[in-house]
Formats: C-alpha cells, sequence, structure tokens
C-alpha cells in the first residue's frame, strides 16, 4: 500500500507500514445531523468520497459510530472494491443512543463486535487501522486503558487489525498505550484555538507517531476569530484555508482530516491547505490559542 507522491498539499507521510497523504479526509459529516441519520443528499455524499479519491486523498478517517453506521456504509458504496492506496482508520469504543449521544461501549466484547462489525460494514478481511477512542463527548478522562486497548491488541493478534492508535487521550493515556503495544497515531481535539496537545504533538513527532487532529476547522463550531479572519483578509484567503495551511505547517507529524459534506468545500480545502504562511503570519495566528 503506497502513495509514494501527491499533488496534495502536505505531501505524504508515514503512516506504520503504509504511505499516506498528509491531507486526508473525515468521513463523520456525511452521515445526518448530529451524526444520526442519512444524509440529506445521498449521492452528494457518494460524489464527496469518490472525488477525495479521484484528487489522490488516500486516508479517510471514519468510524461505525457516524450515523450508526450510515458513514462506513457509504463508503462501501462509494469506493469498493477500494484502491489499494486506500488507508481507512476507524475507531470503536463509543455505541450511539436514541438521543444521538455517543455512550462509552469498551468491554472486551463490546470492542470484538465493534471490530467484527467494521470488518463487514466497510467489506474488508482487515482492517488497517483502529483507533481506540476513550473519554467522552467533552473530552479525555482520566483512568486506566489497559483492558480496552489489550483487547484490541489481541485482535491485532488475530489478524483483524493491522494498526492501532488512541483518540480522545491524555498524555498519560498515550503512554501506558505504548507500554501494552506500538501505537501508530493519536487522534485527538486540536486546531489553531485548541492547542492543550502542543507538547504531546511534539513528543509523538520525536518518536515518530502520527498525530491526527480532529475537529481541525472547529467541527460543529467552525473556528471564529478576529485574528484569524484578520491574516485571512491579509492574505486573500479563507479561514479554513489558513486553519488547514496552519496545521500543516505545524508539525510534520500532523495529519489532516477535515470534514465535509460538500464536493465544493473538499476542493476548496485542498486549495487552500497549501497556502503558504510566513514565520511573521504564524506567530500572529499562534497568539489565537495561547
Ligand atoms: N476521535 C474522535 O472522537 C472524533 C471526534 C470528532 C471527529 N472525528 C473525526 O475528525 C474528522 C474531522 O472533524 P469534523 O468533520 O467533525 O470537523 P471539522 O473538519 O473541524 O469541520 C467540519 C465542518 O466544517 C465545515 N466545512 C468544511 N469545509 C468548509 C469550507 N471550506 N467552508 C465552510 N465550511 C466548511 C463542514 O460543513 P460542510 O459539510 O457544509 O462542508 C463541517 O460542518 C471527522 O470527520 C471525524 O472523522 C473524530
Amino acid at each position: 500500500m503506497n502513495a509514494p507522491t501527491t499533488s496534495l498539499p502536505g505531501g505524504t507521510r508515514a503512516l506504520g507500514d503504509s504511505t499516506v497523504t498528509r491531507f486526508g479526509y473525515g468521513a463523520m459529516q456525511l452521515a445526518g445531523p448530529w451524526v444520526m441519520g442519512p444524509p440529506a443528499d445521498h449521492d452528494e455524499a457518494l460524489a464527496v468520497l469518490r472525488e477525495a479519491v479521484d484528487l489522490g486523498i488516500t486516508h479517510i478517517d471514519t468510524s461505525d459510530a457516524y450515523g450508526p453506521y450510515i458513514t462506513n456504509e457509504l463508503i462501501r458504496e462509494a469506493l469498493h472494491p477500494y484502491p489499494e492506496s486506500l488507508f481507512i482508520a476507524t475507531k470503536v469504543g463509543a455505541n450511539r443512543d436514541t438521543r444521538g449521544g455517543w455512550p462509552p461501549a469498551r468491554r472486551p466484547e463490546d470492542l470484538r463486535k465493534q471490530v467484527q462489525e467494521n470488518l463487514q460494514r466497510l467489506g474488508v478481511e482487515v482492517l488497517d487501522l483502529v483507533n481506540l477512542r476513550m473519554g467522552d463527548a467533552e473530552g479525555p478522562r482520566p483512568g486506566s486503558l489497559a483492558e480496552a486497548f489489550g483487547t484490541l491488541v489481541e485482535l491485532q493478534r488475530e489478524g483483524l487489525i493491522r494498526h492501532l492508535g488512541v483518540s480522545n487521550v491524555t498524555e498519560e493515556q498515550v503512554a501506558e498505550a505504548r507500554t501494552i503495544a506500538p501505537i501508530v497515531c493519536v487522534q485527538n481535539m486540536y486546531n489553531l484555538a485548541h492547542r492543550h496537545d502542543d507538547d504531546l504533538i511534539d513528543h509523538l513527532a520525536a518518536d515518530n507517531i502520527a498525530y491526527v487532529p480532529f475537529f481541525p476547522l472547529g467541527g460543529f463550531t467552525p473556528l471564529q476569530s478576529e485574528t484569524l479572519s484578520k491574516v485571512a483578509a491579509r492574505l486573500g484567503a479563507t479561514p479554513m484555508s489558513v486553519a488547514l495551511a496552519w496545521l500543516l505547517q505545524r508539525s510534520p507529524n500532523l495529519l489532516l482530516i477535515p470534514g465535509t459534506s460538500s464536493t465544493a468545500h473538499l476542493r476548496e480545502n485542498i486549495t487552500g491547505a497549501g497556502l503558504v504562511l510566513s514565520d511573521d503570519d504564524v506567530a500572529e495566528l499562534n497568539s489565537i490559542g495561547r
């Protein structure tokens, strides 16, 4: 599985034994409102996925909890049989309830079921990457992940998972996971305005582990900042473009998975992320989250 060259902004980077484009795609926004139910426009959802791959993106992030199940079903419908270069990352550790909540589901039997369901819905025999999602909708919570992560390690040894990662975690949980088995990435909330993980990103970069920021554009509440708007206006770019370009320049171990349900936004984000920010631009933008 290789993506040796790309014209996408950020180029490529190793993720486990694969090479992926640093500009990836997060599929969560393809489900209905608040990530529940089907998309408003089924054909456009399929078009976004196909366009992402046609434009050269080789890293897609998903979960069976999106919809639930809807996002994985769309990915399979749009892209199966998958191109050899495509790397699909999924995550386990939560279910959905009827009110759209994300109740944790991390007992060994829950995780085994979720891995089996991801395999089945995506239509693959081995999952490229499974992130163990800890914490809750408010963010990471302290506590041991050993039992849950150990179950994923067993599933990896059984040949159902190629790579492991952790998500929505504290730095202590990252360290704990790494005492149990190698991880290829950490997926946490991070963007221009939420920089809690600055030190973690640098520590992971030193150890050649990828960091995959979720909500790179602010998620359900798009990033809003006077400074961001000012820098964007000066550069003749959109605030979204500047936010993505800043992430790509923040550290080489950052892999982007911005979400969108629109082919127009997908193309706009790819073009925008290629913006080159000067040291002065970066210094000004750094004042937002500090
Ligand atoms: N591990 C976890 O716990 C966790 C949690 C949340 C998310 N994730 C992953 O992270 C990925 C990224 O997060 P996200 O999709 O929630 O948030 P995001 O990438 O920060 O933002 C997506 C939002 O920005 C809008 N948007 C995108 N491009 C735009 C543009 N050019 N102009 C205007 N609006 C634009 C989208 O609306 P449109 O659809 O209208 O473009 C969507 O509402 C998800 O897809 C998911 O795979 C993981």
